[in-house]
């Protein structure tokens, strides 16, 4: 049952994120005074600024003021002078794998007002999910290298594929297709090339398909899978993949849907035992960050996936169809939208609609 006093771990990180953040903010409130939800913002400025003041991203134990929070609202993460593989593995790796967030989810909606870049797909068309596995498969510490800088070099990689770990990620991806009215699993594999992981995964792709009559489901390697999603985006539901498959096609899935700018994702947990994060799926834009030219609507989005996981199903759909009517008005968009508008411009505009319904 959902509670109405929520304890929120407020991240804004670096670049557009501390100018998206605040947006994101700003309609949380708007929607907590017309659905009766008081937010607690317990704010850190964990970020690439700190890592050149303390030489690392966060304080040491610093996840542990959070354990017992609702959950983390992230802006974005990495700054130029700070290399990338730093600013991830030090602050939202440690997230992911220390609260067990082990499904990344993704909406991919082709919101009304926006439009895709694939010709002639309206918001009937492209309306689907991507689950990707978030902390084990591909992305593994497993492996080394050996004879650094000779003829004789090399690298291994390894992946790690546990049953508990796919297990539940297919699980999460059957109960949430069990939620939508269209009822469709889809898989990503590559069983053909990858001879000990991806057949393992379609066996307990299958096994899990049997727990699930009610849902129909199908299977593609991940090549054709891509092409798929360009040519026929209106064929998928829900779609799960391993780390590595379900990273590229929850970045695929979301540009075939429109603009970088207004894209959400989701970290859970889905047993509730630590907080999940929600955080907008582009990066700290380096090339914008400073003018309040941001799209604040993939943080403000990323606020209604919060609500939603959090019980709060009503406040959740009104901040998304305030998104809709503000994205309407040619004069509320941002930039990269084909407005004029500037980030707070276009996060007032979105908790004036809220607070007016
Ligand atoms: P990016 O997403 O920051 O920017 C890519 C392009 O999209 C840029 O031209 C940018 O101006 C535009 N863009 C992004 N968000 C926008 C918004 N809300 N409104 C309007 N335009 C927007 O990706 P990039 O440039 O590859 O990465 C920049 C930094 O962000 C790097 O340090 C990278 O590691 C980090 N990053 C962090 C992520 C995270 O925190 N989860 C995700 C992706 C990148
Ligand atoms: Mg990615």
């Amino acid at each position: 049952s959902a509670t109405n006093r929520l304890k929120i771990a407020t991240i804004p990180g670096d670049g557009i994120g501390r100018e998206v953040v605040p947006e994101g903010m700003r309609v949380l409130e708007a929607v907590g005074r017309r659905f009766d939800i008081a937010f607690q913002f317990d704010e850190v400025d964990w970020s690439c600024d700190y890592y050149k003041k303390h030489g690392r991203m966060m304080p040491e134990n610093g996840l542990d003021q959070f354990r017992q929070h609702d959950a983390v609202f992230l802006g974005a993460v990495g700054w130029p002078e700070v290399p990338d593989h730093v600013s991830l593995w030090g602050l939202l790796i440690p997230i992911r794998r220390d609260f067990n967030q082990y499904v990344n989810l993704r909406p991919v909606r082709l919101l009304k007002g926006t439009t895709s870049p694939l010709a002639n797909r309206g918001p009937e068309d492209i309306d689907f999910y991507v689950v990707r596995e978030n902390v084990e498969g591909e992305y593994s510490e497993a492996g080394g290298r050996l004879y650094r800088g000779t003829e004789n070099e090399l690298a291994i990689q390894e992946s790690i594929f546990t049953r508990r770990g796919v297990d539940r990620v297919l699980r999460y991806a059957f109960e949430l297709a069990r939620t939508r009215p269209r009822k469709q699993v889809t898989s990503a594999t590559k069983s053909n090339g990858i001879i000990h992981t991806m057949p393992f995964w379609d066996e307990r792709f299958a096994a899990m398909k049997a727990d699930y009559p009610d849902i129909a489901t199908s299977q593609y390697h991940i090549d054709i899978l891509c092409a798929h999603f360009v040519q026929h985006p209106d064929w998928f539901d829900v779609v799960v993949g391993s780390n590595l498959f379900g990273d590229i096609l929850s970045d695929l899935g979301p540009a075939v849907a429109g603009s970088i700018g207004i894209a959400p994702s989701a970290n859970i947990n889905p047993e509730g035992d630590f907080p999940s994060m929600f955080e907008p799926v582009h990066g700290s834009a380096p090339d914008i960050a400073g003018k309040g030219i941001a799209n604040p609507i993939g943080q403000i989005w990323s606020a209604a996936m919060m609500l939603e996981h959090l019980g709060h199903k009503d406040a959740a759909d009104a901040v998304i169809a305030a998104m809709e009517t503000v994205i309407a008005d040619p004069a509320s968009r941002t930039r990269d939208m084909g407005g004029k508008a500037g980030t707070a411009e276009c996060g007032e505009a979105i908790a004036s609609v809220i607070s007016a319904g």
